[in-house]
């Protein structure tokens, strides 16, 4: 199966009011790719996704993207901290799933049978159909990871970006997350950002550890020597053959 490349960072540094955040970052990401990018809080995880996004603009350093045409109309799906989502919004969970499929013609034109029928084929299937009606503002965390879940890949991206979907989830539908994510897979790039890696890591394919400049480990084991090295606060612990990464406790 081929595996082109999809995006190229290049030397990028990006921060916020003049001052760096991330530095020097150098990636490429390929369309079968399952990354877990790792790093305490703060370290600059969430504005390395904004870049991306193109969401901030890069101070130095290049961002190339190469999705195919006529692919999906929104080739990076996103699912933001649910901790950034405004739930005063006054709008359903339905809109909010539908609004994924926005695109410049949609501002205009009315949402097809068809593609109401796939919002709610999904909504099922992720199981937030019954409160399909309900006001953002009246859900659970929970409920909320998935309402945006299903905005992010309605529009078949082909580079799907979850910052953090672990928070406020419960353990059952966390290992269901995963398992949704690893089909997902089949057809699209994942970057999962997580501060905490114990059950990503037997599920991404490689792990990107920020903290100001970005290591990537073309695999889903990394080493405690490595982790030292990179000033990262996170332990390893190993249960029978699976490698688990936990982050320690630290300061702020
Ligand atoms: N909008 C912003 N304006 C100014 N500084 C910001 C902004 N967002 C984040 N920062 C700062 O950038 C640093 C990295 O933040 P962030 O990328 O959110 O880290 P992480 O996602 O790894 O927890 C933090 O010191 C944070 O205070
Ligand atoms: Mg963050």
């Amino acid at each position: 199966m081929k595996n082109d490349k999809i995006l190229e960072l290049k030397n990028v540094s990006a921060g916020y009011n003049g001052e760096i955040i991330i530095e020097d970052v150098s990636l490429e990401i390929f369309e079968n790719d399952f990354i877990g990018v790792i790093g305490p809080n703060g370290a600059g995880k969430t504005t390395l996704i904004k870049t991306i996004l193109r969401l901030i603009t890069p101070y130095s350093g290049k961002i190339s993207y190469y999705f195919k045409a006529g692919k999906s109309e929104a080739p990076i799906g996103y699912l933001p901290q649910v901790n950034t989502i405004d739930r005063k919004f006054p709008i359903t969970v339905e809109d909010v799933v539908l609004s994924g499929l926005l695109n410049r013609q949609k501002i205009t034109k009315r949402f097809s049978k068809k593609e109401k029928e796939k919002v709610k084929e999904l909504m099922d299937q992720m199981r937030i159909g019954n409160i399909a009606r309900k006001p953002i503002g009246e859900l659970s965390g929970g409920q909320m990871q998935r309402v945006f879940l299903c905005r992010a890949i309605i529009s078949d991206p082909e580079l799907l970006i979850l910052d953090e979907p672990n928070t406020y989830v419960d353990n059952k539908f966390e290992s269901e997350l995963y398992e949704i994510l690893k089909k997902l897979n089949e057809k699209m790039a994942i970057i999962v950002v997580s501060h905490d890696i114990g059950t990503i890591s037997s599920y991404v394919k490689t792990i990107a550890c920020v903290n100001r400049h970005v290591h990537y480990h073309k695999s889903n084991i990394i080493s405690q020597e490595q982790l030292d090295s990179y000033n990262c606060p996170i332990q390893l612990i190993t249960h029978g053959h699976i490698p688990h990464t936990v982050l320690e406790s630290h300061e702020g």
